[in-house]
């Protein structure tokens, strides 16, 4: 059984701050950053920001967009590394916030950058299982990683950024979805969140996770697309999870693709983990790059490490 997106939303928080501003408190500069990542700017929770108001805020707008009456959710699902707290789980703080029926299930997946297109295949099989009582899905990732970024480490400060994207799905036999899960088990090249303060902070490896992401990513288009059983030339987007611009780059040469068929954002948001390609996604739709018919491939990578892909049609 296929699914259907029938709507997406995005939240920003208030405090835009550009390469400059970090060269001010931090070694770095514009160019460095620019030049080896495509960031210019992102977004951070200021003061009184946090994830559920993020998270609520992309939600409510996918709802309207979708033109669906809430009580029809059946399931309320989040992709986050960041939630508020570690219980209750961001999903449930959003569900009670919409209001969500009770008969609604809600909790967090987190498989770190890869973690909307894990909530969208569990949304899928949780659909078409049959015991849910609503029958669409509230799917979002949202991130506030900024709260585990260590300022005196420039080599991850600057590669990040929040935000939340949300996605309204239901079933569709009409909307094929082929999607592609995987982990490697390596905990050592990149982590964040550690119960102790020396191991609060994103710690990451730059080199490996490059090596890991160019790898993975060409590998993982080529097995989704074995699976769909068509060509790249039949695909009409592809968004890659928006680390680094110059992994988009690399893969692009390895597959011999048109570059115009990936999308970039990265400059705008720098990595907002989880919710990169739902925010990919939300930008497309509305500025109408994203049209009915339409096939889109996600890819995405992470920590963990996590991999996993997912071919829509819009
Ligand atoms: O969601 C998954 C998350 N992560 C990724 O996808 C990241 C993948 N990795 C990368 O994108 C790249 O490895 C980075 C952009 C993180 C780093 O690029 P790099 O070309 O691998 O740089 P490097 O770590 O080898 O550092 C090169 C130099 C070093 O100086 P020296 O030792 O050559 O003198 C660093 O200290 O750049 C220095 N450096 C910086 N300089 C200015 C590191 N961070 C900065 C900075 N500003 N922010």
């Amino acid at each position: 059984m296929g699914l259907k997106i029938l709507a997406t939303g995005r939240a920003l928080p208030s405090r835009l701050v550009t390469n400059d501003d970090l060269a001010q408190v931090m070694e770095t500069s514009d160019e460095w950053i620019a030049s080896r990542t495509g960031i210019r700017q992102r977004y951070f929770c200021g003061e009184g920001e946090g994830n559920t108001a993020l998270a609520v805020s992309a939600c409510r707008r996918a709802i309207a967009r979708a033109g669906i009456d809430p009580a029809e959710i059946g399931l309320c699902l989040a992709a986050t590394f960041t939630p508020d707290h570690a219980s209750p789980s961001l999903a449930c703080e959003v569900h009670g916030a919409l209001g969500l029926p009770e008969s609604t299930p809600a909790f967090d997946i987190n498989a770190a950058c890869t973690g909307f297109l894990a909530a969208l295949e569990t949304a899928r099989c949780l659909l078409a299982g049959g015991n849910l009582r609503g029958k669409y899905a509230l799917v979002f990732g949202s991130e506030v990683i900024s709260r585990v970024l260590d300022p005196a480490d420039r080599s991850t400060a600057v590669l990040f950024g929040d935000g939340t994207g949300a996605a309204v799905v239901t079933l569709s036999k009409q909307h094929p979805f082929v999607s592609l899960l995987g982990a490697r088990g390596d905990a050592e090249i990149l982590r964040a969140g550690g119960s102790s303060q020396a191991d609060r902070y994103v710690r990451m490896e730059g080199k490996a996770v490059f090596r890991f992401a160019t790898q993975i990513v060409p590998a993982c288009i080529d097995q989704l697309l074995e699976r769909a059983g068509c060509g790249l030339d039949e695909v009409d987007w592809v968004v890659c999870h928006q680390a680094n611009g110059r992994i988009i780059d690399h893969v692009v040469r390895k597959l011999g693709a048109p570059e115009e068929k990936f999308y970039k954002n990265i400059h705008r948001y720098a990595n907002t983990s989880a919710a990169s390609i739902p925010i990919a996604l939300d930008e497309m739709c509305e500025n109408g790059l994203i049209r009915t018919g339409q096939r889109v491939l996600c890819v995405g990578f992470g920590a963990g490490l996590t991999w996993g892909g997912a071919l829509l049609t819009f």
